[in-house]
């Protein structure tokens, strides 16, 4: 009997074994856009290893130079975080190079660099050079005059004067801002959006068109500049220009941005570079070279 017992027993456990076993594995977690690091093998980039990104230094808060401890002058913004954070997310290694805005989209026509990050507007004729990320970041645009003068701009019809001189950075949708509600004016480009500000304040220009952030910040730095009107603009948001064609870095930047957006990063990054941007150590920083 006792026999008979140690057998069944033996038996029920043999088929409670059988029975975990059949039970399926635990599935492993779906690589997840939002969580997981993109799949690094199928991405190529340029250098192999290396995330080689153009930028144009001249944006606060987006990109410019910040003093470090020692008083040397450091790419820094919320748009120089975020590409280290793409790079951190695909396994490679940040290299930024810094050029006029104009240059970066130079380079990536020529598809010499993997991303441009520069406060891109998804403009749609870029599109011929660039792939554009999702939007990261929404702003909006502006009319900037010096301070005492805004009686003179109290509506987007009084930017179209014969009498006026208007800035606008060489190559950016500033110029079609100019060009649509400022066709009577001398429109002046210039390759740095620093150095709109700088004639605005030596009052060579009348005004300037400037994305609102980048306008509000260095209005912070520079209390005679005042950001005078809203100016409609109907691509709106700032994308990462992605060397045509390459579709799984576009894919991993999107990840990236997504995730940077959803895990509160994004956040992170614009309040430090505004930070950054409206302190003491950024101060006279406009005369610098960027
Ligand atoms: N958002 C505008 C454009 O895409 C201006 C960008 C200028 N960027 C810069 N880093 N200076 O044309």
């Amino acid at each position: 009997m006792k026999k008979l017992i140690a057998l069944l027993l033996a038996l029920v456990m043999v088929f409670a074994m059988c029975a975990c076993g059949n039970t399926e594995p635990e599935k492993e977690p779906e690589n997840e856009a939002n969580n997981e690091p993109a799949n690094t093998d199928e991405i190529t980039t340029l250098v192999p290893g290396t995330l080689t990104v153009a930028t144009s230094p001249d944006f606060a808060p987006y990109e410019f130079y910040a003093l470090d401890e020692e008083g040397n002058a450091v790419l820094a913004g919320f748009e120089v975080a975020l590409a280290q954070y793409i790079a951190d997310y695909c396994g490679l290694e940040l290299e930024i190079i810094p050029m006029d805005f104009d240059g970066t989209l130079a380079e990536l026509q020529k598809g010499s660099v993997d991303l441009g990050m520069a406060g891109y507007s998804p403009k749609p004729e870029r599109e011929e050079i660039m792939d554009f990320s999702d939007v990261f970041y929404t702003g909006g645009q502006s009319f900037v005059c010096l301070k005492g003068n805004e009686d003179k701009f109290k509506s987007l019809d009084d930017l179209n004067n014969a009498d006026l001189s208007v800035g606008a950075q060489t190559g950016s949708i500033q110029v079609d801002l100019a060009n649509e509600f400022s066709a009577d004016a001398d429109i002046v480009e210039l390759v740095k959006v620093t150095d709109i500000i700088a004639e605005i304040l030596d009052g060579k220009l009348d005004g300037g068109y400037i994305e609102t952030a980048v306008a509000k910040t260095y209005a912070v730095n520079y209390p005679d500049l005042c950001v005078v009107l809203d100016v409609p603009y109907d691509a709106e948001g700032s994308v990462v220009g992605v060397n045509k064609g390459n579709e799984a870095l576009l894919k991993a930047v999107n990840e990236a941005i997504n995730k940077a957006l959803s895990d509160g990063s994004m956040d992170q990054f614009v309040a430090e570079a505004n930070e950054l941007a409206a302190g003491d150590i950024y101060e006279g920083l406009l005369e610098s070279e960027g």
